[in-house]
């Protein structure tokens, strides 16, 4: 298969927080997860050690919290101050400590060094609850909010500058879910509140590749609205935990762009593609597994609907399927880069995270080497890739058992700030080895390639068990042409050092 990459073809530059992140108040990603006070690996704060080295590492660039469906009938100012009441968490329907609050959060944001980026209550939340949550964050001391966050012991402001309205307060099974109207009339409420706040934030609100809905709010708040947030899981098991196989998850990657062309087609025919960008806040190729939540069922025991949720944990559910999968993901936010400006892994920790913890350490999943990759490599300015002729295609079956022909290799390009470039090439192919030739015209230099791999498409991370690892070679010079062997299942960023 020949390539070529033109260096010279950008398509724009590629946002850092293409690769940032999500953590929500659910089963252990919060309590029992990054913030474990109890915990031998814990610091004085109370937050895992571990685990932030782990998110270090990965350059973690933005922090999405507290939710995802928690946040729905959350209530920030439960979760500040000296003396923290627990709450019942509606969403998921167990107890809340909340000693892990807003100022808990931006600690942990400032110890991992990442921006914070607030979701907010507009499930049964007002427009001046949420208003509020900007001033105790953002204002000096103006007013009782910013005054009692000075009270809690903080005294400069936070500065927080990403905000979003809502969750996915478009589905049933969202508290507080809202009609297409009465969604653009509770955001643009909220956002010019937000706004007056603090005209420096940027704001998000819930939306989804539906023409109706966006529309709707896109009409009523496009004008205070710097960012569109879009959702999607593709392996859906919420209610039965049973994870596509390596086949199935290659069929996903078929339509794996096309909630970005929606989104883009509506905001391009409201002329808004150069003000609103779009924040693919949620993506994981698994959605999580909670049953008996979203579809309230009457006369469920809580052994129905909290104990299942330890399913998540099964490391041997994360393989290579999922590293891949996520590769072909980023690659496609990176060919989108000019309306794509954030993108958050959800989560990052535990549930379908790319870190794993447990009381003694932490578990790299294959997805946490793919965010080491392509944050190291993979930024500064996209670069326009084609191939000659037709695409070679592969056959896959479904997980609902269709024939899907899907492309076998996934390049993206990208031209980075020493003038050397990154050519991330993933071969999706379950047991064929791919030969690659890329044209590079005017590019000269060394090139490395890295390859994250394990020995099958099923191999795993797991406690005592690393399966799943990057490897380093040496691919030798490169004269404006290099070919590359991509094993099967493999995901390579091919490093070219400008001579
Ligand atoms: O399954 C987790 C949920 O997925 C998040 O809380 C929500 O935002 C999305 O529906």
């Amino acid at each position: 298969m020949e390539y070529e990459i033109n260096a010279k073809r950008t398509l724009g530059g590629i946002s850092p927080m293409i690769y940032g992140h999500f953590i929500e108040h659910f089963h252990r990603q919060i309590y029992d997860g990054i913030f474990d006070p109890e915990n031998q690996l814990s610091d004085g704060d109370g937050f895992r050690t571990d685990i932030i080295e782990a998110m270090k590492r990965i350059r973690v660039p933005i922090m999405r919290w507290p939710g995802g469906c928690f946040v729905s009938s959350y209530h920030w100012r439960d979760g500040v101050g000296a003396v923290r009441q627990p709450a019942f968490d509606k969403a998921w329907r167990v107890e809340d400590p909340n000693t892990f609050g807003t100022d808990e959060f931006i600690k942990l944001c400032r110890k991992i060094g990442c921006e914070p980026y607030i979701c907010t209550n507009a499930g049964t939340g007002t427009a001046e609850e949420m208003s509020d949550w900007v001033e105790y964050c953002n204002l000096d001391n103006e007013g009782k909010n910013a005054k009692l966050r000075i009270a809690n012991g903080y005294s400069r402001p936070y500065r927080v500058r990403y905000w979003s309205i809502g969750n996915e307060n478009y589905g049933a099974w969202e508290i507080g879910a809202k009609s297409a109207d009465e969604w653009g009339r509770l955001t643009a409420e909220s956002a010019k509140m937000m706004k007056h706040v603090d005209p420096e934030i940027e704001l998000s609100a819930a939306a989804l590749a539906d023409i109706n809905w966006n529309v709707n709010l896109l009409r009523s708040c496009g004008q205070y609205l710097d960012w569109i947030s879009v959702h999607q899981y593709w392996d859906m098991m919420p209610e039965v935990n049973n994870p596509a196989d390596y086949g199935a998850c290659m069929a996903f990657t078929s339509n794996i762009g096309r909630a970005v062309d929606e989104v883009r087609g509506i905001l391009t025919a409201m002329r808004l593609e150069k003000k609103i960008k779009i924040a693919f806040d949620e993506w994981n190729l698994r959605s999580w597994h909670h049953p008996n939540v979203h579809t309230v069922v009457q006369g469920k025991r809580r052994e129905d609907y909290i104990t299942p949720r330890d399913k998540n944990d099964d490391n041997s559910t994360y393989t290579m399927a999922d590293a891949v999968f996520s590769a072909c993901f980023l690659n496609e936010m990176i060919r989108n880069c000019d309306i794509v400006g954030m993108a958050n892994f959800a989560p990052i920790l535990n549930t379908r995270g790319c870190i794993y913890s447990y009381r003694d350490g932490i578990v790299l999943r294959g997805t946490y080497y793919v965010f080491m990759l392509f944050t190291e490599f993979m930024n500064g300015e996209a670069v326009d890739v084609w191939g000659d002729g037709e695409p070679e295609l592969m056959e896959v079956t479904s997980k609902s058992s269709r024939r899907v022909s899907v492309r076998t290799v996934d390049i993206a390009a990208a031209r980075t700030a020493d003038g050397g470039v990154s050519v991330s090439l993933v071969n999706k192919h379950p047991t064929d080895e791919k030969t690659v030739t890329l044209r590079l015209p005017g590019v000269f230099g060394r090139a490395v390639m890295y390859t994250l791999n394990g020995d099958s498409v099923d191999s795993y991370n797991d406690v005592g068990r690393e399966e799943i690892n990057v490897t380093e070679r040496e691919a030798g010079d490169v004269n404006g042409t290099v070919s590359v062997e991509l094993d099967a299942h493999s995901v390579n960023i091919l490093r070219i050092s400008k001579a």
